[in-house]
């Protein structure tokens, strides 16, 4: 909840504003997968605030996967993600970080848990139809990486009355 002198902008990360980032990649966008991924996060109640198309360059690709960008397999990721447009959406919920991570599964597709996005749809490492934000530090990170302010929406969802307990959504 907003304290008293704090003003609400489209970044807000706490509480029930908190956001995540997730790419649709590009195996996704060919296998024509975007409905249903976008789908099984509706079907949970989270709030899209952010929807676009992007094509991925070696320099935004470079600072997103800094943590594997000295890998041998490096160079694979980012042949892969710049094979296509990639789709980017910006989640928004109570502890949504955890909750789109559990959704999402394992990395190594052909291990996540059945009835997760990677366990139901895909069976490889790196074409895992979707990247996901894996901590909240993360995902303040990498939401404003993708969207600039004005396209991070805030509206209200009459949903939510019944997605979330009062108390809840007074967090
Ligand atoms: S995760 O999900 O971010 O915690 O996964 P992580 O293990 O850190 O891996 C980061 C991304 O690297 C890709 N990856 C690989 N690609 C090809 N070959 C191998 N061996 C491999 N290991 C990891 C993986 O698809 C992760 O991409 P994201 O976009 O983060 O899911």
């Amino acid at each position: 909840m907003l304290q008293s002198g704090q003003t609400y902008t489209s970044m807000h990360f706490d509480g029930i504003h908190e956001k995540t980032l997730v790419l649709i990649k590009p195996d996704a966008i060919q296998r024509g997968l975007v409905g249903e991924i976008i789908h099984r996060f509706e079907l949970k109640g989270l709030k899209l605030v952010g929807l676009k198309m992007i094509r991925l360059d070696e320099v935004v690709l470079r600072e997103h996967y800094a943590h594997i960008a000295s890998k041998s397999f490096y160079p694979g990721v980012e042949k892969f993600m710049m094979s296509s447009p990639v789709a980017a959406l910006c989640l928004e919920g109570l502890e949504v970080v955890d909750s789109v991570r559990l959704i999402t599964g394992i990395t190594k597709a052909r291990s996540a848990d059945a009835g997760s996005i990677r366990g139901d749809l895909a069976m490889s490492v790196a074409c895992n139809v979707i990247h996901a934000s894996d901590s909240v530090e993360n995902a303040k990170a990498e939401v404003p990486r993708f969207f600039n302010d004005d396209e991070i929406f805030t509206y209200h969802k009459s949903e939510y009355e019944h997605v979330y307990a009062e108390d809840e959504r007074g967090k």
